[in-house]
């Protein structure tokens, strides 16, 4: 039966006993409304680690100032059951004042790969990612984290963040989970209608052409990112934020497919803005 702590000083305890006990910790740390897709992370983490620990926090300070926080689904009832259906340990559900009392006042700054992608739209959120998974580090002190490849430029900025700053956490970045008919499972699917949801599928469509065209020897970035858009485009209800392809796990700017590559898209279906991904592989010859 997964324990509920709501306080840092809980969950401390909670870590320390485990340790005391020679258990490693996995960690998943979620901002709530889960799906399959935060299922698949549980899982790993189990199969990996003693002990698992899942936060649930809707974290504020990766909200931008017009963004969803306030809508952002909180399924408690549903997300505890979904954590206890996979044998998770503990669930840290702390309020906010918790993570951020009075006076708090220190950020976690990325640099590099943190100016593109979502980063460029989203200007102060990946800020607010690295500052609470940090805390959340500090916290639960695990040996591993769960992350999705969903958000690919998230596990990058993370990755960087534990290289730079000599954090002792090994972060693993797990595949993204889909639909049956190739939609990104995410929260935020829950905000679409019927009509965008049917539209959103060309995300995942637009990936698997750029993957044809990868597989049958195109290198020309420009040319696979244009069939990409001009894919997307061809939907009306589609209104595209970014298609980008970056070098894998760098992030650099590329010209040509010789080395694994992030393709990524992110994409307004009314006011849902929704993200997909695929790393390209260049044809071996
Ligand atoms: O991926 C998420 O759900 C969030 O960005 C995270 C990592 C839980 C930080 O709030």
């Amino acid at each position: 039966m997964a324990r509920i702590v709501e306080s840092v000083t809980a969950m401390r305890a909670l870590v320390t006993e485990a340790r005391k006990k020679g258990k490693s910790i996995g960690f998943v740390p979620t901002m709530g409304a889960l799906h399959a897709g935060h299922l698949e992370l549980m899982k790993e983490a189990k199969k990996l680690c003693d002990v698992v620990v899942v936060s649930i926090f809707v974290n504020p300070t990766q909200f931008g100032p017009n963004e969803d926080f306030d809508a952002y689904p909180r399924t408690w009832d549903e997300d505890l059951a979904a954590c206890r259906s996979v044998g998770v340990d503990a669930v840290f559900h702390p309020p906010a004042r918790e993570l951020y009392p009075d006076g708090w006042g220190t950020w976690v700054d990325v640099g590099g790969v943190t100016d593109k992608l979502c980063g460029k739209s989203r200007p102060t959120h990946f800020r607010g990612v690295a500052t609470v998974v940090t805390k959340l580090f500090n916290i639960v002190q695990p040996d591993k984290a769960f992350f999705g490849q969903k958000d690919a430029q998230q596990v990058i900025v993370l990755k960087k963040m534990v290289r730079d700053l000599d954090m002792f956490n090994e972060i693993v970045m797990v595949p993204i989970v889909r639909e049956a008919d190739g939609l990104a499972k995410s929260s935020r699917n829950a905000y679409l209608s019927q009509e965008q949801r049917q539209a959103a599928l060309v995300l995942n469509q637009s990936l698997s052409t750029a993957f044809d065209m990868a597989a049958s020897g195109e290198r020309d970035i420009t040319a696979i990112k244009a069939a990409v858009l001009r894919h997307i485009q061809s939907v009306s209800l589609a209104n595209v934020d970014y298609v980008e392809i970056y070098s894998f796990p760098d992030l650099a700017e590329i010209d040509i497919l010789d080395q694994d590559a992030l393709l990524a898209v992110a994409v307004k279906f009314g006011s849902t803005r929704l993200i997909d991904n695929i790393i390209l592989t260049p044809k071996r010859t």
